[in-house]
This record gives C-alpha cells, sequence and structure tokens, in this order.
C-alpha cells in the first residue's frame, strides 16, 4: 500500500510538499513527485506533522469519573484517596473497556504514542495485567509503554516494592516513583535508590511521578538526576509534573537545570491537570503549579507533555487531544510569542521522541516510519487555535483515521454562507 500526499505544509520549512509513504516509511519528500500511489491525497495546504507523542498518562483510571464518586475539593489527595476505593475491586475487562475508550480517543486525536502508568499498588496487579494486554491488542494503533507506578509509595507499606519489582518481571516498559508521596524525606530519597535498583537489574529505564506539590520544600528532582548520573543512566530518565519547580526560589532553580542538562532527565509537564490540582491551599495570589517549561528549554533541558487523566478522579474532563493539552501550557508557560507558538508542537513531537530516544525513525523525512497526522490548520499557530481533530492519522504507513473537515455553514437572512477559519 502506497499513499502520496499531495500539497502539504512542513514544520520550519516554506512552500508545499509531497510526501510520498511506502511499505511503511516515508519514501520521499519533494516539492513535487511524479510517481503515482494507490492512493493520493490532496493536503490542500494544511500542516502534516509527525504524529503526537502523550509522555504521561493514566489508562488505568480513565473514563471513571463519579464511580465512586466525584472529586469535590479538586485536590490531588481525594483523588488518591477515591481512586483507593475504586480499585479495591477492579477487574481486568473494566480497566480494558475503557482504556480501549481512552486510546482510540487518542488516536483518533492524533496521539500514536503513548507512555500510561499502571498502579501496581493494587496487590492483584489486576491494573497492570489489563494495560498490558491493551498494549497489545491496540498495537495496529498505538505504541504504549507501560509504567509500573507504585501510587500509594514505594515504602509505605510493606511488600510495596516486591510489587514493584514483580510487575517489572510481568513485563512493565518502566520504573516508576513517587517520592513527594513517602511518609519522609529520607523515605522518598530512599525509595529512588529502590526503583532505581530495579531498573538497573532489569535494564527498564525510569519514569517517575516527581514532586507533584506546590510545597517548595520537595526537592526530589536533584536526587533524581544525581541517581542518574551516578548509575550512568543519562538520558533514560522521565520525571513527570515537576510542579514544585515553579515554587523554587531562583538560584535554586538555576541548580537544578544545570544537573538536569547534565542527567539528561526529560521534564514532563502535565498542564492540564498541573493547573486544575495545584494552587489548590493558596489564598490570593494563586499559583499556576505548571514546571517551568520555558525555562528548562532555555538552559537545554528536553520537556514533553503528557494529558495525564481523562474524566477521572483526578480531572473531570478531557479528550485525549494532546494539541488541547499544549494550547494549557503556552498558556500557563506563557510561550505564546509567534516563534514560541510555532516552536511548541516540538513538546509533542520531537522532544518526546528524543525522550524514548527514537529520533532516527521519527520525523518528516526520507526513510523514516510514516507515523503522521494531517491537520486541518496550515501551522502551528492556526491548529492551536482552532484545535480541530486531525483528517487523517497515519501510523507504520497505514491510514487509521480519517476525517472530513468540520467546515460550517451559517445562515444570515435566509442567505447560507460558509464560515472560513483557516
Ligand atoms: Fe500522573
Amino acid at each position: 500500500m502506497s499513499i502520496l500526499i499531495r500539497g502539504a505544509r512542513l514544520r520550519r520549512l516554506d512552500g508545499l510538499y509531497d510526501v510520498l509513504i511506502e511499505d511503511g516509511k516515508i519514501a520521499e519528500v519533494s516539492t513535487s513527485i511524479k510517481r503515482g500511489a494507490d492512493e493520493t491525497i490532496d493536503a490542500g495546504g494544511r500542516l502534516l506533522t509527525p504524529s503526537f507523542s502523550d509522555m504521561h498518562f493514566h489508562l488505568d483510571s480513565a473514563l471513571t469519573l463519579g464511580d465512586p464518586r466525584y472529586n469535590e475539593s479538586g485536590t490531588l489527595i481525594e483523588g488518591i484517596e477515591i481512586w483507593a476505593e475504586k480499585k479495591r475491586g477492579i477487574t481486568v475487562e473494566d480497566v480494558k473497556n475503557r482504556a480501549i475508550r481512552a486510546v482510540k480517543m487518542m488516536v483518533s486525536y492524533g496521539t500514536t504514542r503513548l507512555r500510561t502508568h499502571a498502579d501496581i499498588t493494587e496487590p492483584r496487579l489486576a491494573t497492570l495485567k489489563g494495560l498490558l494486554e491493551v498494549k497489545k491488542e491496540m498495537k495496529p494503533l498505538i505504541d504504549i509503554q507501560v509504567t509500573a507506578f507504585p501510587q500509594d509509595g514505594i515504602l509505605t507499606e510493606p511488600g510495596n516494592a516486591e510489587l514493584l519489582e514483580k510487575a517489572v518481571e510481568m513485563g512493565a516498559d518502566n520504573v516508576g516513583i513517587i517520592p513527594h508521596y513517602e511518609l519522609t524525606r529520607e523515605d522518598g530519597v530512599k525509595s529512588i535508590s529502590v526503583a532505581f535498583d530495579i531498573a538497573q537489574k532489569y535494564g527498564r529505564d525510569v519514569d517517575g511521578h516527581v514532586d507533584e506539590t506546590d510545597d517548595e520544600q520537595s526537592r526530589f528532582l536533584e536526587v533524581v538526576a544525581a541517581e542518574a548520573i551516578r548509575r550512568g543512566y543519562e538520558g533514560r530518565v522521565t520525571a513527570g509534573h515537576a510542579t514544585a519547580m515553579h515554587s523554587y526560589n531562583d538560584a535554586y532553580a538555576y541548580k537544578l537545570y544545570r544537573i538536569l542538562r547534565r542527567a539528561g532527565v526529560t521534564v514532563i509537564a502535565n498542564p492540564l491537570i498541573n493547573i486544575h490540582l495545584q494552587g489548590r491551599f493558596d489564598t490570593y495570589p494563586k499559583r499556576r503549579g505548571m514546571t517551568r517549561i520555558k525555562e528548562l528549554l532555555k538552559h537545554g533541558v528536553n520537556v514533553a507533555l503528557g494529558h495525564d487523566c481523562i474524566r477521572d478522579p483526578w480531572y473531570p474532563l478531557g479528550r485525549g487531544d494532546m494539541v488541547q493539552a499544549l494550547f494549557m501550557a503556552v498558556h500557563v508557560g506563557h510561550l505564546m510569542g509567534y516563534q514560541e507558538l510555532r516552536d511548541s508542537f516540538d513538546l509533542i513531537t520531537v522532544n518526546a521522541a528524543r525522550a524514548l530516544r527514537i529520533e532516527s525513525e521519527y520525523g518528516v523525512e526520507r526513510g523514516k516510519r510514516a507515523d503522521l497526522v494531517l491537520l486541518d490548520a496550515r501551522d502551528e499557530l492556526e491548529a492551536l487555535a482552532l484545535q480541530r481533530p486531525p483528517l487523517l492519522v497515519i501510523k507504520e504507513g497505514r491510514i487509521i483515521v480519517r476525517r472530513s473537515n468540520a467546515e460550517a455553514e451559517i445562515v444570515v437572512d435566509g442567505k447560507k454562507e460558509r464560515l472560513e477559519f483557516v
């Protein structure tokens, strides 16, 4: 099966390009391709980008909103309490059904790579089993990595560290941590060491929840970076949330940028959830509670985004659209300069590919894997302004989502007009 996309805009290039896809790969990119293909698609000057990556998500809790109850306080802690009630009787089938629905929503919005957490402090490991099956079954649509996530802490209960290791033995791709949720600062530090021991033993990456709090005293990110450096894990660690960084003093933040860069740690911001859950103990002024995306990038630290949750105990909204998550990020992070908006798509594309160490196969270039999204917009600004679902999503050279564009008609004094947003 070959596909020829004609007249597409590509990021950071002027003019229009044709892109030929053959055998799952990009065979040619040029201003005019003479060869034909099994299917030809006219992009009409729209933006063709590599497909999106969601680097931090909780598939096991997705779409449980209101079950067993709603989060009325809007706090992270109430969310954890509700999830603890829900997961007591959770079944593999329940996890799978919801996760597959959520995955299809995400794919329809252009995400074909996903890192999901599976809560392994549920002792029957039903969440992990369910998500490992979803990973396999959804492979034609999306590449999933499952992180063994110790939601209730590694050292808070006897047996959690063993569950973490067992989860990795069962096939989890990455080892998780949540040091700010351990009982003491010392336990937090120790939990990081336990997780790195397991990661090293099984050759896995570390993918943590780190400093997801407004507490400026929460400083586990430096410990994570130091472990990465000491154990030769540079480039193999992601730190999700890191919201406490919002509240650090600038001198400390400056020190942190340096060691994060040296450790090759990728920071994953989750703007939709961060703006909702953080700042909850403030009166006024209220902190934004998102990590310092702009400054981290400026200091050479890799940053990517996660959606984190869809309609669950922590976040009541969401449709699995990474452009919507990016829309929140650029607002909260003051990334609204013209060039900043153009560059912001790196957060859901190439920066994630760097964290996943798949740069050699990622991009709209000859020889790379044909994982692409045709957006209903001419450039990044229009994509963010309109947030229209993509017209095409392509994975490994196969069209997995197809939409007609969302034009609207308006009737003025009985006369129909076609609305032009682009
Ligand atoms: Fe999370």
